[in-house]
């Protein structure tokens, strides 16, 4: 397996930091393109481009992909024969783990959070989940927890992190040697991906081409890898990330841990680096309603981009939403907009009776010879 572990040489500008991979594993397919994407709603004077992170790969692609790179490769040069992971039932990280883990012939074990009754006779065979059991991942259905555990006034309740943490010891006490990812693959392994995707940034002429990066957040990985390469490289794009869950703090203190655990915690502040744009999360993260899904068909059916309904349809509501109520937000009018993938989210059932009565994909009618 290490054969597949290739060095890893780091840019220049991150010699300042304190903890540096030395192996990647090349799973993603890049570079990703960058073309204009016709957008409706966008104003006058402005221009969106997009970046197709959602083409790093079939079955692997997405953004997760490029933290996958880092991580699968630390998985391996320590030995490690399984992974252990979480996140939510139709988790795109979790999706990528198994099936990028089968493929460099690692078992996968998923801590999946299932709202309701946790009856596995009655998982759904649809989506990210039947691409996790294609590749045979061990599911673990579990409540909705958090990741951290917390403590309240019936004393401390674990988290995902304990019981993955528990259960890799039950892997180790059985001769397995199990490597613990943390939900979304953000931590400063992960964060790899983003530094050297934002090297084929600038290598793609985007410092100068563009003037803002927008994308959505979900745990911080891809905003703390962007945000923190930006700043290192001394490029004057604007960084924003639209929040699909929790809120800014969290995600500027997110990056703000970050920063400090590589060294950069006094040169630098992650409020002074990142825009985190609120207010976008709709109902809730996961949650959409018929007009966000009208929204998808709309932005699918004229600009032929498909977005996924938990992040980039978010993302790109914040852009709209911001460009229209907050356009100086932006530091310029060229605006490029990273399509973080997803795709497989759109395939759980839920967009099934909106596609039907909408006009443009209920274009099926028995063909009758003219
Ligand atoms: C499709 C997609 N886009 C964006 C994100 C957010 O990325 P991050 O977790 O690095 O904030 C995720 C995962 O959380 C994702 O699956």
């Amino acid at each position: 397996m290490s054969a597949l572990l290739q060095k890893y040489v780091a840019p220049d500008w991150t010699t300042c930091l304190n903890k540096v991979p030395s192996t990647y594993l090349k799973l993603a397919l890049r570079p990703t393109p960058i073309h204009p994407w016709r957008l409706h709603g966008v104003p006058d004077g402005f221009s969106v481009s997009i970046k197709r992170d959602d083409l790093t790969g079939c079955t692997l692609s997405g953004n997760k992909v490029r933290k996958l790179e880092f991580l699968l490769a630390e998985a391996v040069q320590t030995g490690c024969n399984c992974v252990v992971t979480c996140g939510g039932l139709q988790s795109n990280f979790c999706r990528a783990a198994a099936v990028a883990s089968r493929q460099i012939g690692l078992d996968s074990h998923l801590f999946l959070r299932c709202p309701g009754n946790l009856d596995p006779s009655k998982a759904q065979c649809n989506g990210n989940l039947l691409l996790d059991r294609l590749v045979g991942a061990n599911v673990f259905l579990v409540p909705p927890l958090s990741y951290e555990g917390k403590t309240n006034e019936l004393g401390y309740v674990a988290g995902l992190k304990d019981k993955m943490s528990t259960y890799a010891d039950k892997l180790r006490s059985s001769g397995q040697k199990p490597y613990n990812m943390p939900v979304g693959g953000s931590n400063l392994t992960g964060m790899w991906g983003y530094i050297e995707a934002f090297r084929e940034l600038l290598d793609q002429g985007v410092a100068e081409q563009y003037d803002d990066i927008v994308f959505a957040t979900g745990s911080g990985g891809t905003a703390s890898g962007l945000s923190i390469a930006n700043y290192l490289t001394g490029s004057k794009l604007k960084i924003h990330a639209v929040a699909v869950c929790d809120n800014a703090n969290y995600f500027y203190d997110h990056v703000g841990d970050t920063l400090e655990a590589i060294g950069m915690g006094d040169k630098v502040k992650s409020t002074d680096i990142l825009d985190v744009v609120d207010g976008y999360k709709g109902q809730g993260y996961g949650l959409t309603t018929d007009k966000d899904l009208r929204q998808l068909i709309e932005i699918a059916s004229s600009t032929g981009i498909v977005l996924d309904p938990t992040y980039t349809l978010k993302g790109v509501q914040g852009l709209l939403g911001e460009l229209k109520k907050n356009p100086t937000r932006f530091k310029g009018k060229r605006i490029l907009h990273i399509h973080t993938g997803g795709i497989f989210g759109l395939y759980d059932g839920r967009i099934t009776e909106i596609l039907k009565s909408t006009p443009v994909t209920n274009r099926i009618t028995v063909f009758s010879e003219p």
